[in-house]
């Protein structure tokens, strides 16, 4: 039998009618959301039609180029986002300090981060790209003042929504509220994110490894042992481990919740906490994964659990299935069985 036809806002109300205590608010900052997602979205799909490729010349706080795409993205979701009277603070990667709610509008008890456009250097080529989320309760809900760099600093396990877009080969929208993780598919001919693929699980373990192996001879030397185990052929036909690296975390996860493996962006001797940001990339994707049924790791904990001291602030990470992320943190302790034999 063939599934049966839900959109993603009745999807949210059903989830939202299991909580006798919920006000409705969460649902409507979804439905604001993927307003703005579904215009990105038709942005992306005519950006070398319309004048929306290149650069704006300008070099962000993490000292990147901004693309058109970039400050387009952000806009739309600022512009989406602001009015709704739902959140008290925003902050995103395309911006240096918090961004406010306009004092002319109600301020509500959520505060949302996002990475408008992720992948930004794939946007001439045609690439895969995305825009990733994720959403916390106001530190203290009784207040209705604006929000404080405190309530932006939360760690990850405090997320109440979490998820992306991917503008992939079609558009897709992957969220959880804690409730699993769900796959909808944007239908462009009716304008509705349908739900494709309820209540996803990543594959305990996989055979695909993912990362700049560029950087290789930066890396500390028990990661090199790592990803050369991976290459190396094993009895039982579980190695070699192919190589996938699109370069947009977000295409590189997705694919890892699909088919398993492992996605790193580790620290490396020119960059000791990598590029991914904690709370823009990093907190939202490990969110994803974990509810999944995969894990997300920093080398040695649970990025979720880390205590942000920066709204920009990177970490390196290691996230996918679990077993392959539990193998990368015996490698990096020097306790794999293979490293004892050779050192
Ligand atoms: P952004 O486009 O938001 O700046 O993020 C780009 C990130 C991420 O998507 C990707 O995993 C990583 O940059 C790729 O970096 P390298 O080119 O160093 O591999
Ligand atoms: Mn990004
Ligand atoms: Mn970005």
């Amino acid at each position: 039998m063939q599934q049966k036809l839900i959109t993603i806002e009745r999807h949210i109300a059903e989830q939202q009618q299991q909580f006798p205590q919920a006000t409705g608010e969460f649902s409507r900052i979804l439905r604001d959301l993927t307003l703005a997602l579904r215009i990105i979205a038709r942005d992306v799909r005519r950006a070398g039609l319309t004048d929306l490729l290149g650069s704006t010349r300008v070099v962000n706080v993490h000292g990147e180029e901004v693309r058109k795409l970039d400050e387009l993205a952000h806009d739309v979701i600022f512009r989406a986002m602001d009015h709704g009277g739902h959140l008290c603070v925003m902050a995103s990667e395309e911006a240096e300090g918090l961004i406010h709610i306009p004092s002319n509008y109600r301020r509500g008890k959520y505060v949302m981060v996002f990475d408008p456009l992720d992948g930004s250097s794939n946007i001439d080529a045609n690439i895969t790209i995305g825009t990733i989320f994720s959403i916390y309760r106001r530190l203290d809900e009784s207040l209705d003042t604006p929000g404080t760099l405190e309530d932006i600093l939360q760690p990850g396990y405090k997320q109440v929504c979490a998820g992306y877009a991917v503008y992939g080969s079609s558009t897709q929208l992957v969220y959880t509220t804690g409730m699993g993780v769900d796959v909808f598919t944007f239908d462009p001919t009716i304008g509705e994110f349908l739900l494709s693929h309820p209540q996803v699980r990543i594959p305990p373990h996989g055979s695909i490894y993912s990362v700049n192996e560029g950087s290789f001879s930066l890396w500390e030397e028990r990661l090199q042992q790592y990803v050369e185990y991976l290459k190396t052929p094993s009895t039982d036909g579980r190695r070699p481990y192919s190589l996938r690296y699109v370069g947009t975390a977000v295409a590189d996860v997705h694919r890892t919740l699909f088919y398993g493996g492992i996605f790193m962006y580790p620290g490396n001797r020119k960059n000791p906490e990598g590029k991914l940001r904690l709370i823009y990339e990093v907190n939202p994707l490990a969110k994803i994964v974990t509810e999944a049924g995969g894990r997300a790791s920093n080398g040695c904990c649970d990025v979720l659990r880390i205590e942000p001291t920066d709204i920009h602030q990177r970490t390196p990470v290691f996230m996918g299935s679990s077993e392959d992320v539990t193998e990368l943190e015996q490698f990096l302790r020097g306790e794999h069985p293979t490293q004892r034999a050779h050192e």
